[in-house]
């Protein structure tokens, strides 16, 4: 039997600024990675700058109804008190032509890149901070008048675990404690946020939500797994809507807030082990070795953990969106094989009751991968980063079936699917 999706149901892709655009030289990454603290350099990108009336055609040919893509605040507001009105048409350009073509966007504020002078400043560090962040808010109600769709954030946990725990990335910081209290300074600029665009749009946050499995079947490690679930997945959503949240060392008081739909993001499981360090998973996530062949980005794949992750996202009763899930291969058939066995499972949420309306996979085309750089090819469409010539690869068309008829055929469950869920 064919898997019919809802008729609204949204079949789109993702992408994010710094990822695609170009030059984007005003923010906290351009900076790093010209002084070389960083691996790669984002330089052109994918060049969507100057391509994004092409990109949005080839979207709308391949039959795509929806496009998750984030505005570079940056861009807006390269310095403190200076407006770029040029990149604010741009963006409005990039919506109406979405529109235009029957696409659904869906859009996120802030997608990892920050200013370089609001980092300057201490960036989410310093609660004073906000006010700036409020300002870009209350500019992107008027950009976005005619989206209905808004994320405050992308992924808040990686964005604190990548920058000021594994300081990995941008600003470099290892601080326990200085993490902890940028997440909690993000749940108040995500609260902060919502009462600006409530009403008028539906606000929601996106999280990615790994699937933490111990590493073994000791009573301690199934205990370590559940602590850093909660840790990692869950104790930053709940804030929302307790207004306490739970770091790793205390608990920070956050306004009680909303938010109309989650957004997950979902991709792979880690594998967690105990350890009578309080934050060790932090440091030492170990990816879960759950599938023989691994991904570019080293990843196991684990279809069956979309639907974990969708079931326990449920718990907050909102519509649900899975706003990013993708893989890093060149082999475009195991690219196919993975969005076909994701999507029997999102079919299964849906059976199950869940109010799941949109599936967005990452990405669109390739694009700079942060610190990877260009060589994990994510894409649906390739690209090839000398001429920027985009070449949709056949999962790009396949895909573009499913959109199209909005359900999944016998004969691809077939030949990708999985046989028993
Ligand atoms: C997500 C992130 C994206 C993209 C993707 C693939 O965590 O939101 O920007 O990089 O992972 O690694």
């Amino acid at each position: 039997m064919p898997l019919k999706f809802p008729e609204e149901f949204l079949f789109g892709t993702a992408t994010a600024a710094h990822q695609i655009e170009g030059d984007n030289k005003w923010n906290d990454w351009w900076y790093y990675e010209q002084i070389g603290k960083l691996p790669y350099k984002s330089g052109k990108a994918c060049n969507h700058w100057e391509f994004y009336k092409e990109d949005i055609q080839l979207m709308a040919s391949l039959g795509y109804n929806a496009y998750r893509f984030s505005i570079e605040w940056s861009r807006l507001f390269p310095e403190e008190n200076k407006f770029n009105e040029e990149a604010f048409n741009r963006y409005q350009e990039i919506i109406d032509l979405l529109l235009a073509n029957n696409i659904t966007p869906l859009v996120t504020l802030h997608h990892f890149t920050s200013p370089l002078w609001f980092m300057k400043k201490g960036g989410f560090l310093r609660e004073e901070n906000l006010k700036f962040w409020e300002k870009y808010v209350e500019k992107s109600a008027e950009l976005l008048e005619k989206v209905k769709l808004i994320a405050t954030f992308n992924e808040p946990m990686v964005y604190v675990m990548m920058g000021y725990l594994t300081a990995y990335w941008p600003p470099f910081i290892k601080s326990p404690l200085k993490a902890f209290k940028v997440a909690a300074n993000l749940l108040k600029a995500h609260a902060l946020a919502y009462e600006i665009l409530h009403g008028k749009f539906q606000v929601g946050i996106v999280k990615n939500v790994p699937i933490m499995l111990p590493a073994s079947d000791k009573e301690r490690d199934k205990k370590a797994a559940r602590k850093a679930d909660n840790l990692f997945n869950w104790y930053f959503l709940d804030a929302i809507w307790s207004g306490v949240y739970r770091g790793a060392f205390k608990a920070y008081r956050v306004p009680q807030s909303d938010a109309d739909f989650i957004g997950v993001n979902y991709y792979t499981a880690s594998e967690v082990r105990h350890s009578w360090n309080p934050l060790k998973f932090f440091f030492d996530a170990k990816l879960a070795d759950v599938s023989e062949r691994k991904t570019q980005m080293g990843w196991s794949v684990y279809p069956r953990g979309i639907y974990i992750a969708l079931k326990k996202a449920s718990k907050y009763g909102k519509p649900l969106y899975i706003t990013e899930n993708g893989i890093a291969t060149l082999d475009d058939e195991w690219r196919i094989e993975f969005i076909i066995q994701h999507l029997q499972y999102v079919y299964k949420a849906i059976e199950d009751g869940l109010d799941v309306r949109g599936y967005f996979y990452w990405s669109f085309m390739d694009n700079y991968e942060w610190r990877e750089g260009f060589e994990p090819r994510f894409g649906l469409v390739e690209v090839d980063y000398e001429t920027f010539e985009r070449r949709p690869r056949k999962s790009a068309y396949i895909y573009g079936g499913i959109a199209k008829s909005k359900e999944i055929k016998d004969e691809l469950i077939e030949k990708y699917g999985l046989s028993s869920l």
